[in-house]
């Protein structure tokens, strides 16, 4: 069994994410820590407990960090509409799970110190909570034996210009987590740009006839929507490409860089500076993935989304 814990700030491509490990026979999510990012915490608290209820999950769930470290909160709730579950209309059923009364810094810290060989954590959001974690404890990083990110882009951002949206909430975070010595590996926009979804894999998860495939169909149309309105262009897997590059190794290829989170810059704020040139420039802190198997990591994604549909 591969134990993980899984930091997100659920919205639709987080859920799709989660339901991507979940279905992996041989994975196991230990907790899910809750993180503001697509929308302000009590949004992600609510998709998540609903979501638990809805996918029969049984992990606990712990509400996190409500901002960044520096700061007031940006979500998007632009883009994914105000529940972030970029819906076009389709909700997650209104049941919901129990919230765990744990503090998610506090649980995660605890499940950090049980973890029999160094943890693996897959972080769907901005790192605020990670960071938090180390700043109260640094003693924790040796801990984490491998850290999953998305987030971050050595090419152009989507948010703004430069940054990545998990990057341009929360730059300090990302700095924090790096000093500690952390082993990130950073699944950024160069790699999801390389894998994406079609209306055509909305139309399929329909046509499974299930609730829930008609729930994730509609939901991943409303996701492919975002890249245009009329569902004609695909549209990048975020966090659901960072799920399948930790469950399978092999769909992606990654480099050793340094990384370095922009928290000065006026239009450069958020920006992962990556240093491809190591260690003749710098010292590595990260592996960055570059180029991503596009057919696998469709296909355990919407392997799992199938499964889940069931
Ligand atoms: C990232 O930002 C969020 O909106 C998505 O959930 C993903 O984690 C992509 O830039
Ligand atoms: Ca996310």
């Amino acid at each position: 069994m591969n134990p993980i814990w899984i930091d997100t700030d659920l919205g639709f491509d987080d859920l799709a994410a989660v339901i991507t490990v979940a279905q992996q026979p041989g994975w196991t999510i230990d907790g899910l820590s809750l993180v503001a990012g697509n929308a302000p915490l009590p949004v992600v608290t609510d998709n998540a407990l609903r979501a638990a209820h809805c996918f029969g999950w049984r992990m606990p769930i712990h509400a996190g960090c409500a901002a960044p470290l520096v700061g007031p909160l940006v979500t998007a709730q632009n883009i994914l509409g105000e529940d972030a579950m970029a819906s076009a209309g389709a909700q997650l059923p209104q049941e919901r799970a129990a919230l765990d009364a744990l503090p998610a810094v506090d649980a995660l810290a605890v499940w950090l110190r049980q973890a029999a060989a160094p943890a693996t954590v897959l972080a769907l959001g901005p790192l605020t909570n990670l960071a938090t974690l180390l700043q109260r404890d640094p003693t924790l990083a040796p801990r984490i034996g491998r850290l999953v990110w998305m987030g971050g882009s050595a090419g152009p951002g989507n948010h703004t210009a430069a940054a990545e949206f998990n990057a341009a909430v929360d730059p300090e975070a990302i700095n924090v987590v790096l000093d500690a010595g952390v082993p990130l590996e950073m699944v950024g926009l160069d790699a999801c740009r390389q894998a994406r979804v079609h209306a055509a894999d909305a139309d399929a998860l329909r046509a499974l006839g299930t609730p829930r495939g008609r729930l994730l169909g509609d939901l991943l149309l409303g996701y492919v929507r975002i890249a245009s309105p009329d569902g004609r262009l695909p549209m990048s897997l975020y966090d659901p490409t960072a799920a399948a590059a930790l469950v399978d190794a092999d769909c992606m290829e990654w480099r050793p860089a340094h990384v370095v989170a922009e928290c000065e810059g006026r239009h450069t704020r958020g920006m992962t500076v990556v240093e491809w040139r190591v260690p003749r420039k710098a010292a590595a802190n990260a592996r960055v993935a570059h180029i991503a198997d596009e057919a696998r990591v469709r296909r355990v994604v919407l392997d799992a989304l199938a499964a889940a549909a069931a």
